[in-house]
């Protein structure tokens, strides 16, 4: 019997696999230029890092790490996201005392061992981005306009953005307290973990995936958070700054994050046709995070994008138009010439153009049915009659032309020729 990848995993090859490049080709460049740097943290984290971060009583933390014990007896996760870690990283790499605002950008598998369907996976992938050490509603404004005009590049359109306030610490328990109240008169209706959640953290009540615990907490709810007027005037900013901007938003929707370090601006970003899971990012505001984790008390905000939503849910864009015929395959004439033909198949690729040779001797007729069947663009027969010629034919199988090229120059006059339809 063959073996299969694992429930919830995915393997990445082809049409896909180039899709996801130019994904991240796109986001990488928009990061730089909004002044971000790329991090990448390791893929396992000691539990504990989520365990102080992301919240004991959240689902994520109980039911979704993929979690072991090491050798030397250490509680090991696969990371479940990637906040914590960058965090993680900021402070270990002293980044608090070198610069003022870390602007830090990132990408890469998370895992989460949730039930799949479309769209959830157990291993999945994020991109993100981390503003450490401000407080400044501006920056909010800065991280969820990125969010939006990332998402348009990836031709994620049209999508909603919903934006609420958790509010401060303060503000956070005085809510916390009314939600207890309210929940207070059905706690019998509620189930178990429900009714311990109360006592814990009562907003994970608002996670619940049980349909009554869903329609009492959810019945007739505003907003589960309660401003004082410093984060009123903080959220009015983040509003202001989104409309001159020109980001839609709805602050409406009453919606919970899973994850317990946000304060102030939170948002969830939603695209058409997604089903369920339509949840392309979110993020927000963790001020005290950093602090939590060891470090100063700075401000921060940030948001994730999950990668395989994004590709589910975007209309094709430039940057994945399916490629035309691209590079140049050396069909070998004799067997005898596969050094010479290794030798210019090398030249090719060293002024950038994507070269291809068979190497089992298959015949000239076979050599060029494959070249055909791979898509190259163009095809040139190497044999000893372009050697004592000195000249090699090249046929452009897109346009259905040929001409010939002296062999001393053949790599340069190809890169000239093919380069600009050569996206590898
Ligand atoms: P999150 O909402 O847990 O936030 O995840 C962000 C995005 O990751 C989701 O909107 C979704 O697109 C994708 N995602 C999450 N779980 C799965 C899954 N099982 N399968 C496929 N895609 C998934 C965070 O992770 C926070 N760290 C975001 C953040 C950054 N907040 C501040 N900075």
């Amino acid at each position: 019997m063959t073996l299969q990848a694992l429930r919830g995993t995915t393997d990445l090859f082809g049409e896909a696999a180039r899709r996801w490049w130019a994904l991240e080709r796109t986001i990488r460049r928009l990061a730089r230029l909004s002044g971000y740097e790329e991090v990448r943290t390791p893929i396992l984290e000691e539990a504990a890092l989520f365990l102080r971060s992301v919240g004991e009583t959240t689902d994520i933390v109980q039911k979704e790490m993929f979690q072991f014990e090491d050798r030397g007896g250490h509680q090991i996760v696969l990371r479940p996201e990637g906040t914590a870690p960058i965090v993680r990283a900021y402070l270990e790499h002293h980044l608090d005392k070198t610069i003022g605002l870390a602007k830090l950008f990132y990408t890469g598998p998370m895992f989460r061992a949730e039930r799949p369907q479309a769209g959830r996976y157990r291993q999945f992938h994020q991109y993100g981005v981390e503003a450490i050490g401000s407080s400044s509603p501006w920056v909010d404004v800065e991280v969820i306009v990125l969010c939006q005009q990332m998402l348009r590049h990836c031709g994620v359109e049209p999508i909603r953005v919903w934006l609420t306030s958790m509010g401060c610490r303060d503000d956070q328990a005085r809510s916390a307290a009314q939600l207890r109240q309210r929940l207070a008169p059905h706690r019998d209706q509620l189930c178990k973990e429900c009714q311990a959640r109360m006592d814990k953290n009562v907003f994970r009540v608002l996670d619940c995936k049980h349909p009554t615990c869903r329609a009492i907490a959810w019945k007739d709810l505003h907003t589960p958070f309660v401003l004082c007027q410093a984060c009123r005037e903080h959220f009015d900013t983040v509003r202001r700054g989104l409309t001159a901007a020109q980001v839609g938003f709805d602050d409406t929707q009453v919606f919970a994050r899973g994850l317990d370090y946000y304060t102030r601006t939170v948002f969830e970003v939603r695209a058409e046709g997604l089903g369920a899971q339509d949840a392309v990012a979110a993020g927000g505001r963790y001020d005290h995070l950093v602090e939590e984790l060891g470090g100063p008390s700075v401000g921060a905000v940030g948001f994730a994008a999950g990668i395989e939503r994004i590709l589910l849910a975007a209309h094709p864009t430039v940057a994945d138009t399916p490629p035309s015929r691209q590079g140049v395959y050396l069909a070998i004439a004799q067997p005898g010439l596969v050094d010479q033909a290794f030798a210019l198949v090398q030249q090719l690729r060293h002024n950038g153009v994507l070269a291809r040779m068979d190497s089992d001797g298959k015949s000239l007729k076979a050599q060029l049915r494959e070249a055909d069947k791979m898509g190259c663009r163009a095809v040139a027969v190497f044999g000893e009659q372009e050697l004592q010629q000195g000249t090699i034919n090249v046929k452009d199988l897109e346009r259905g032309t040929q001409h010939t090229i002296p062999l001393e120059s053949f790599a340069a006059a190809l890169a000239k020729e093919l380069k600009p339809t050569c996206h590898v």
